[in-house]
């Protein structure tokens, strides 16, 4: 298959919240010191009755089930994560337990793990898949699911958690270009995971944002490399989906995009978007992608197909088709990649931003509960992770209806999940 498209996106929000604001009286920071310096509104967060697998389950079934397919129409399911639940057994085997009824065990795929990074190759690998000999004439599932925690301290407001899942296939309205993608990959130590037994990073804060935004330059510059004739900067999109740990980074990142454009520019190509405006460069750029990144925080492996969501949503439908949006991702350790999406009006495009809206009009339902709530979460979700036998103590009437949850842990480790 040549034209392989994004088909339909499902973004999956926890149903409790904290306010930014809130958090920065609890954690007796400077005022705005999160709202503004970090660029965060609200962020979402799970008791121990979720995880990464039943965050995954939730967004695989209600992604069947608003499309109106049966799991038989599924050739391949990919899982995009950093979390490891059971080491050596993947999500995606526990995600088999969806296809039971419908007697489909002909799926290929497996996790792919990396910080943040997850997602993309999840996205690349169904990509390759359909656009192979190896394809089988169905539809693709890539599903990217994070829970984002950090230690008390810096980081923390910097946290989220959420799931998006994509179909992937033939005659859909997001088309990924083809032959237009720019990689960067590096040995650092910036965030990783060696305590296995906790959901905690080790983290240099700085060294991450400076990575990423170096490997945001080279993504660029290689990406810029393989495109043929016309604008060869900026001008090419009329958007750009930018991983997003939080909005202030996103906003760099697009002063970033325009400073290379700047250096690179002998021939005064660019010489249009030099002159714009910045609100408006950054209105147009940036914030229509936000929505979900300043609401409910970083979802690592989600956040930009999180972006891609909220841009979808946040653009009238009329004026979608045309666009090219860029989507650049950053995982830590460090991989990155940048490449392109270009939506096509062909009658496909109002039913993707109706299943859109039905996953995201959870934003306005959630709970809000204050920082010592919050913190009693964590420091329950930490203390009881790896628990055998273990029954989780979160209440479930707080759940958003058809969430899959952990209802339990035998003493062999086994996890069982059930839907509400
Ligand atoms: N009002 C307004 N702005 C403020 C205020 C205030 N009261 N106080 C501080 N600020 C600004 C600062 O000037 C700074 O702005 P700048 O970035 O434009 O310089 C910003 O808020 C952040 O403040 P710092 O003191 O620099 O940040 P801090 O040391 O608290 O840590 C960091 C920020 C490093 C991002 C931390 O939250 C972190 O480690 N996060 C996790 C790592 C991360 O997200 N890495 C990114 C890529 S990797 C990934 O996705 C995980």
């Amino acid at each position: 298959l040549k034209d392989v498209r994004i088909c339909a996106i499902h973004v999956v929000i926890p149903s409790l919240y904290v306010d930014q604001t809130d958090l920065e009286r609890y954690d007796r920071v400077f005022e705005g010191k999160y709202t503004v310096g970090l660029g965060q509104k609200q962020m979402g967060f799970c008791t121990d009755l979720e995880d990464a697998n039943s965050l995954c389950l939730t967004a695989v079934s209600q992604l069947i089930e608003n499309n109106g397919i049966s799991y038989s129409d599924i050739g391949r399911l990919e899982v995009g994560t950093e979390t490891i639940t059971d080491k050596s057994k993947s999500a995606k085997t526990v995600l088999m337990k969806l296809f039971e009824a419908s007697g489909n065990f002909q799926v290929e795929g497996i996790d792919m793990t990396n910080a943040c990074y997850g997602g993309t190759a999840a996205l690349f690998n169904a990509l390759s898949w359909t656009e192979s000999s190896a394809w089988d004439g169905r539809l693709a599932v890539v599903v990217a699911a994070d829970i984002a925690v950090y230690a008390k301290g810096n980081a923390r407001p910097t946290g989220g958690a959420g799931a998006v899942a994509m179909l992937i296939g033939p005659g859909a309205s997001l088309v990924v270009d083809r032959g237009l993608r720019g990689t960067y990959m590096n040995h650092v130590y910036d965030f990783y995971k060696p305590d296995l037994s906790s959901e905690y990073p080790v983290v240099d804060g700085k060294l991450s944002v400076d990575c990423y935004l170096t490997t945001l330059d080279r993504c660029y510059e290689s990406y810029l490399s393989k495109c043929r004739g016309g604008d060869v900067g900026l001008n090419r999109f009329d958007s750009f989906v930018f991983h997003a740990p939080y909005c202030k980074l996103v906003r760099k990142s697009l002063a970033r995009l325009y400073m290379n454009d700047f250096v690179h520019d002998a021939g005064g190509k660019n010489e249009n978007h030099q002159h714009q405006d910045w609100a408006d460069a950054e209105k147009k750029f940036t914030e229509p992608s936000l929505l979900l990144a300043s609401r409910v925080g970083n979802t690592y492996t989600a956040s930009v197909y999180s972006g891609l969501a909220s841009y979808l949503l946040s653009v009238p439908p009329e004026r979608l088709p045309g666009k090219r949006i860029g989507v650049f991702f950053y995982g830590s350790g460090l991989a990155s990649s940048m490449f392109s999406i270009k939506v096509v009006d062909n009658g496909c495009l109002s039913g993707l931003i109706i299943n859109l809206e039905k996953g995201v009009k959870r934003l306005d339902e959630r709970t809000r509960l204050t920082p010592e709530q919050f913190a009693n979460v964590l420091e329950f979700r930490q203390k009881s992770l790896h628990r055998a036998p273990y029954v989780p103590v979160g209440d479930r009437s707080q759940l958003f209806p058809g969430t899959w949850f952990l209802s339990g842990i035998d003493e062999m480790h086994r996890r069982r999940n059930f839907d509400l």
